[in-house]
């Protein structure tokens, strides 16, 4: 087998994965706002939407030449299997492994996006909930393996993006609008009854089964 290492594979995998961490953290804090029903008449919620997703796959991409990278520079012992499969890779192996899950986590949150249209609203929303798992796992395989993280301006960023993802989570699920609640299946927030002085939302043909058409008088 061919021995390919090189400082620049290595400065490329430390560089990836900050830049992947980053765009994660935006990625789950735009979902927040998404979520949370947040968007005005300068941007809308529809901007904030598309840009969460246009986002996510730019993250996915730094992603990818993250672990490209690693598997491909052979002074790291991590193949290809250790990128999916947990507790395979004989360096790092428990700081990989939280890798190689956030990477699962995301494959399924993002596969499950592009079936949407084939699966029901409620499996879909279920699986977006992994990212929250991931971004937390991907948070301390960053701690854990890397470089830079553990000081300097790779510190503060690790640091940034965690105090970010937490307050998101939080803002999340004790921020959420009260007209929003229930609307998000298995969420937490689903089986909350909204409040005894919230107006119900008004359907109103939801009793009569056809609406009153020129064609029926
Ligand atoms: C969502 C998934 C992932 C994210 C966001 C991520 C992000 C990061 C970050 C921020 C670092 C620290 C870079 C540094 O400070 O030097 C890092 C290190 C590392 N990651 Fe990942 N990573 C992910 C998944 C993976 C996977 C699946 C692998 C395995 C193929 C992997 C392999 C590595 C290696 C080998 C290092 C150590 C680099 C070093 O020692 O400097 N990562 N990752």
């Amino acid at each position: 087998m061919i021995a390919l290492t090189t400082p620049y594979l290595w400065y490329t995998t430390r560089a990836t994965g900050l830049v992947a961490l980053i765009l994660f953290t935006m990625v789950v804090t735009l979902g927040t706002l998404v979520a949370n029903r947040i968007g005005g008449t300068t941007v809308g919620r529809f901007e904030i939407n598309e840009l969460h997703r246009s986002l996510s796959m730019v993250a996915v991409v730094f992603l990818a030449i993250h672990i490209i990278t690693t598997v491909l520079d052979s002074y790291v012992s991590t193949g290809i299997i250790s990128a999916f499969i947990p507790m395979t890779s004989a360096y790092k192996r428990v700081a990989i492994t939280l890798g190689a899950v956030a990477f699962d986590l995301i494959l399924a949150v993002w596969i499950s996006s592009l079936l949407k249209l084939r699966i029901t609203n409620t499996s879909w929303r279920f699986i977006h909930w992994f990212s929250w798992i991931s971004v937390v796992t991907a948070l301390v395989h960053a701690y854990m393996s890397g470089t830079d993280s553990r000081t300097g301006i790779g510190l503060v960023l690790v640091s940034a993006c965690s105090g970010v993802v937490v307050l998101a989570a939080l803002w999340r699920f004790f921020g959420r609008p009260t007209r929003a609640a229930g609307r998000t299946a298995l969420s937490p927030l689903a089986k909350l009854k909204p409040p005894a002085n919230t107006r119900p939302v008004s359907r109103p043909f939801a009793s009569s089964p056809r609406p009153p058409t020129r064609r029926g008088r």
